[in-house]
C-alpha cells in the first residue's frame, strides 16, 4: 500500500512524497527530488520512530544535503577529478577542492526523478546526459526502493549507457536509532572487515590497507561507538570517515549491524567496501527535524565496490561496457 502526498516545493517545482508501509505497520518515505530516502518510521509500543537523519527541502537542496540520497554514477572520492577512459584522461568537474566527490556537482543526489509508484515499490528513473554530470556516456538510470514484508528495504540500482562509462552507486543514509535526541555513541555497531583504506587528508584512498585489529577503527565483533569515537577525538578528523575494505564475503552474512536498545538495522551487499562515516563535524550549519546537529548526531554506512577501483583494478571493477547494464544492490534489515 503506499500513499502520495506534496511534500512541498523547490524552485517552484512541487516535490511528491511517496508513503508505503508494510504488515507490520513499519513505513518507509520517499521523495521525487534526489531520489531520496526520506524516513523509515519503526512501529513501537508507543507509536512511529524514524529512525534516520532527515531535514527540509532547502538542507536537501545543499550541495551537502546527501542524507538519505542515492550517491551516483560513482560514490566516494575520484582523486583530481580525472578518470582513465580507454587509456586517455577522461577530466571531471570537480565539487570538493580538484576532488570529484559523490557523482560530482550534478550526481543523482542533485537530480529530480521520474516516480513509478507500486505497492511495496517506487523506482526513480531518468537519464543523465554526459554533458549535464561530465561522466563518459548517457546514462539511462533507476534506483528503485522496496519494502518487504519481511521487514527488509531493498535498494536496486540500475544504468546502461551507450557508451563505455563507469557505475558505482550506494545511498548516502545517515541512522540515528535514539527515541531521545542522543548521539549514536550509545549504539553498537559491528563492521565486518579487518583493514580500511590509508586515506591521507584529501580522503582519496591510496592502495594500501591498515589492519583495524585493536584500534579504535575495529568494529570486528559488536562494540559500542562512544569510546571509539572518544579514542579519536584528537585526531584530525574526530571520529571515522573510512573506506573499509570487506573483500570477498558471503553475501547473506551481513556487512554491518547497528543496534540500540530493542531496535537494529543490519546491512547486507555484495560489494567490496563499506564507507562508515560518523558525522564528525556536523554543527549549526546543518539541521534536521528530529536530532540537534552535532557531531556523532548520525552514522552513515555505505556499501560500494571499493572507490580505488577507479585506478586499481584489484580492488573491484566498476567499467560499464556500451549496452550493459550494471546493477547493484544493498539490503537493510529492521529489527524493532
Ligand atoms: C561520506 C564521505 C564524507 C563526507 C560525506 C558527505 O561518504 O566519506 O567524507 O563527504 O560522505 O558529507
Amino acid at each position: 500500500m503506499y500513499t502520495k502526498t506534496t511534500f512541498g516545493s523547490l524552485a517552484n517545482r512541487p516535490v511528491t512524497a511517496y508513503t508505503i508501509e508494510n504488515i507490520n505497520g513499519l513505513r518507509m518515505t520517499l521523495l521525487d527530488y534526489g531520489a531520496t530516502w526520506y524516513a523509515l518510521e519503526v512501529p513501537t509500543h508507543t507509536g512511529h520512530q524514524n529512525i534516520m537523519l532527515n531535514t527540509d527541502l532547502a538542507g536537501y537542496a545543499e550541495p551537502t544535503g546527501y542524507f538519505g540520497k542515492p550517491l551516483g554514477r560513482v560514490a566516494g572520492r575520484i582523486g583530481e577529478g580525472q578518470l582513465m577512459m580507454n587509456g586517455k584522461p577522461w577530466p571531471l568537474p570537480a565539487n570538493e577542492g580538484t576532488t570529484t566527490l559523490h557523482g560530482g556537482p550534478h550526481g543523482y543526489s542533485t537530480l529530480w526523478w521520474q516516480a513509478a509508484p507500486a505497492n511495496d515499490q517506487v523506482t526513480f528513473t531518468r537519464t543523465i546526459p554526459s554533458s549535464l554530470d561530465g561522466f563518459p556516456g548517457d546514462l539511462t538510470a533507476s534506483v528503485t526502493y522496496t519494502l518487504t514484508d519481511s521487514d527488509e528495504v531493498h535498494i536496486d540500482f540500475t544504468g546502461t549507457s551507450p557508451e563505455e562509462t563507469v557505475f558505482n552507486p550506494t545511498n548516502h543514509a545517515y541512522w540515528n536509532l535514539n527515541a531521545t535526541d542522543e548521539t549514536i555513541g550509545n549504539h553498537e555497531l559491528m563492521v565486518a572487515a579487518q583493514q580500511r583504506f590509508e586515506a591521507p587528508l584529501s580522503k582519496v584512498p591510496t592502495d594500501h590497507l591498515l589492519d583495524v585489529t585493536g584500534t579504535p577503527f575495529d568494529f570486528t565483533t559488536p562494540r559500542q561507538m562512544g569510546p571509539q569515537l572518544a579514542a579519536l577525538r584528537d585526531t584530525p578528523e574526530r571520529g571515522i570517515d573510512d573506506i573499509y575494505y570487506i573483500g570477498e564475503h558471503d553475501a547473506d552474512q551481513p556487512v554491518a549491524t547497528l543496534r540500540c536498545g530493542d531496535l537494529g538495522v543490519e546491512f547486507y551487499s555484495k560489494r567490496n567496501a563499506l564507507i562508515l562515516f560518523t558525522a564528525n563535524k556536523f554543527g549549526d550549519e546543518l539541521h534536521f527535524l528530529e536530532k540537534k546537529s552535532r557531531p556523532y548526531v548520525g552514522v552513515a554506512l555505505e556499501p560500494q565496490t571499493a572507490p580505488r577501483a577507479v585506478v586499481n583494478p584489484d580492488f573491484g571493477d566498476i567499467r560499464l561496457a556500451p549496452g550493459e547494464t550494471g546493477q547493484a544492490q544493498l539490503r537493510y534489515h529492521f529489527t524493532y
